[in-house]
């Protein structure tokens, strides 16, 4: 059978994969140490699950409009009023069933055959594919180890074409954690609104952030550039509802409508009572996340004070998500059980097999010395993990 050609063009989610074989393995018995997961640890916070019961209780399990309930989508504006002194309307703002699926139906609804997307690497695995399947062109713009991944905004104009649509900001970043400083934000402001272009603003991990005070959407720091920015958030992250599939958008309301209209034609609403549970957790906000940075903090400081220590390995701090994303090249060129390690899937493999934890290659994040730790798991978890790492590594010949 031939299926659609589009398909080519793409390949299977590799942080969703590595998730199913560290499964499927523990499954079989195999005591996994699993640092792939790109989800939270902790439970949703009960008074969000209680809300979305009472709303099944209630019989609220029909359809509802396909962009989310209308009170759903005020909650969001108003939750933006009270956040972050930033002014939406109903029409502006759009529920999709998670980030994920926001992304995509901004992509089909922005781009036209070739258009450009400019995407800083390392990337959240998803957006280039995302790109490809609604006919667009990713143009990457590599970040280095040594800027702690992050660009200039000069470095976005020189990518800038006629074909040049939007960019996908990220802040923090899957894989990397990074998160871009105030000048360097307001400098990508004052690129889109000289050259028209879209900022995706990718902020699901805003949240969860190690600095001090809390990161805000990119609106805030110049208001001329609001008209172009597409803020895409969700609930997976900061209210640790990955499975809800609960993502939003909020922007220009010809995209919005546009999006909508492909929401409509394709899966409709997001989950009734999932809604009824996101409109609990937009009302109260997210009071929980100082807890949960502590631990997520003490996971990577453990972490990080791990790697110094093991050889081979370098790390860039983190400031935001829940990710470490170690370059491993050191290791290239040693063997175990006589396989030499060339690549990151050489490592993945090794560290699966040899060292019995899981973890993610960085190629699909668009950089190939690296390995993507996630450190969504407990501390005991994590430590008996580490020295698994280390153990391994000095086997290496
Ligand atoms: C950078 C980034 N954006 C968006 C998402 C989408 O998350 P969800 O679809 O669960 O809301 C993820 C999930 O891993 C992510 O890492």
């Amino acid at each position: 059978m031939k299926l659609a050609d589009r398909l080519s063009k793409i390949k299977p989610s590799q942080t969703m994969e590595i998730t199913a074989k560290a499964k499927a393995l523990k499954a079989e018995g195999i005591d996994i140490v699993g640092f792939g997961a790109g989800e939270p640890d902790f439970d949703t916070p009960d008074f969000v699950k209680d809300a979305a019961k009472k709303a099944l209780d209630e019989g609220k399990t029909k359809y509802t409009d396909a962009p989310g309930l209308p009170e759903l989508r005020d909650t969001l504006v108003e939750y933006y009023r009270r956040t972050e002194n930033l002014e939406y309307s109903r029409k502006e703002a759009i529920f999709s069933m998670g980030g994920k699926h926001s992304l995509y139906n901004i992509f089909q609804a922005l781009l036209s055959d070739g258009d450009q997307v400019i995407i800083p690497s390392p990337y959240w695995v998803s957006y280039p594919d995302q790109v490809l399947l609604a006919g667009g062109t990713p143009v990457i713009l590599k970040t280095r180890e040594e800027d702690g991944f992050r660009f200039k905004p000069e470095a976005i104009e020189k990518l800038i074409t006629s074909d040049t649509k939007a960019i996908v900001v990220n802040s923090p970043s899957n894989p990397s954690g990074a998160v871009y400083d105030n000048a360097t934000l307001a400098g990508i402001c004052e690129v889109a609104v000289k050259r028209k272009i879209f900022v995706i603003w990718d902020e699901v991990y805003k949240d969860i952030y190690y600095g001090s005070g809390r990161l805000r959407s990119l609106p805030r720091y110049n208001s001329e550039v609001k008209p172009y920015t597409l803020i895409c958030g969700g609930l997976s992250k900061n209210f640790s509802m990955t499975g809800w599939r609960i993502g939003w958008t909020l922007g220009d309301e010809a995209v919005v409508k546009a999006m909508s209209m492909i929401q409509g034609q394709s899966t409709s609403n997001p989950v009734s009572f999932a809604q009824y549970g996101a409109m609990a957790a937009l009302k109260r906000g997210p009071t929980h996340i100082d807890g949960w940075l502590t631990q997520f903090r003490a996971r990577k400081d453990a972490l990080l004070e791990a790697f110094k220590r093991i050889d081979g390995m370098s790390c860039v701090e983190p400031e935001g998500a829940f990710y470490v994303f170690p370059n491993i090249s050191g290791w290239y060129g040693k063997s175990w059980e006589g396989k030499k390690l060339e690549n990151c899937y050489d490592v993945t493999k090794f560290l699966l097999e040899k060292a019995r934890v899981a973890v993610v290659p960085g190629d699909p994040f668009g950089h190939p010395d690296n390995i993507r730790i996630s450190y969504a798991l407990g501390m005991d978890e994590l430590v008996k993990g580490i020295k698994r790492i280390d153990v391994a590594v000095r086997e290496l010949q």
